[in-house]
């Protein structure tokens, strides 16, 4: 179980001192799906990364069963993302010169699991191995990400807004495939987006507005990337 309590963070200097996380508390189940619903500005990218390590925040904790994350050294904070999260952003963030076989081999590498061709399989991109993210779409470079982001197998996998930069058909497929991977598997997912069809797949959405959780409900219907709205 993930347990965030009272997490703030602010960015800018004294003079000029923007409050972004102001106390913010929840817990996450393992294994459950949980939307972060909120309007551009309200916060939801500086949580994720607060709760996945990526940024450390200015008071409260983050428990990952018995370990806070927050009282972790650089160097052991650094170890817990490389094996137990995986992230996916709105952009790639694939590596230009590398194939995509490389490319989710890296991610496949940092926790040694050997089965990364089968999740290349499994996001339908095993006849493009040999290609590089610049001779793919969108749709099917976020696909490599999703590939390279479970290929370590984390316990939690974060996205951010995943298809933020993808049309509607493309963003419906790579849900699609997300969670698809997740009914096979038994990670956590936490994602963010903005669009509220999308909440429509999560057992649990979370709303947040300046910073501040102001909803939480769960579907008691979960519905598919393609009986959702767009
Ligand atoms: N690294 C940063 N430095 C300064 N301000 C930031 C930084 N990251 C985010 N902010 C500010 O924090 C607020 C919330 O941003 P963000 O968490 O990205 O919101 P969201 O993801 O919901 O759009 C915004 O006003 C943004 O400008
Ligand atoms: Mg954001």
């Amino acid at each position: 179980m993930i347990e965030v309590k009272d997490i703030t963070k602010s960015y800018g200097t004294k003079e000029n001192k923007q409050q972004v996380l102001k106390g913010i508390s929840l817990k996450i189940e393992d294994g459950e799906f949980a939307v972060i619903l909120g309007a551009s500005g309200s916060g939801k990218s500086t949580f994720l990364n607060v709760v996945s390590g990526l940024e450390r925040a200015d008071s409260g904790t983050v428990c990952y069963d018995d370990v806070d994350i927050t009282k972790l050294s650089d160097n052991k904070l650094t170890a817990f993302r490389k094996e137990t999260v995986g992230f996916i952003f709105q952009q790639y963030y694939l590596l230009p010169n590398m194939t995509v076989e490389k490319n989710v081999r890296m991610g496949a590498e940092l926790a040694s699991n050997k089965e990364y061709k089968e999740i290349i399989n499994e996001v339908g991109l095993s006849d493009k191995l040999k290609k590089y993210p610049s001779e793919l779409s969108g749709g099917e470079q976020q696909r490599v990400s999703v590939a390279r982001a479970l290929a370590k197998k984390p316990k939690v996998l974060f996205l951010d807004e995943p298809t933020g930069a993808l049309d509607e058909d493309t963003g419906r497929q790579v849900l699609d495939y997300i969670a698809k991977l997740y009914k096979e598997s038994d990670f956590t997912v936490v994602m963010i987006t903005h669009n509220q069809n999308i909440a429509d797949m999560a057992d649990t959405v979370i709303r947040i507005n300046s910073g501040r959780i102001v909803d939480i409900s769960k579907n008691e219907v979960k519905k598919t990337a393609y009986e959702i709205g767009w």
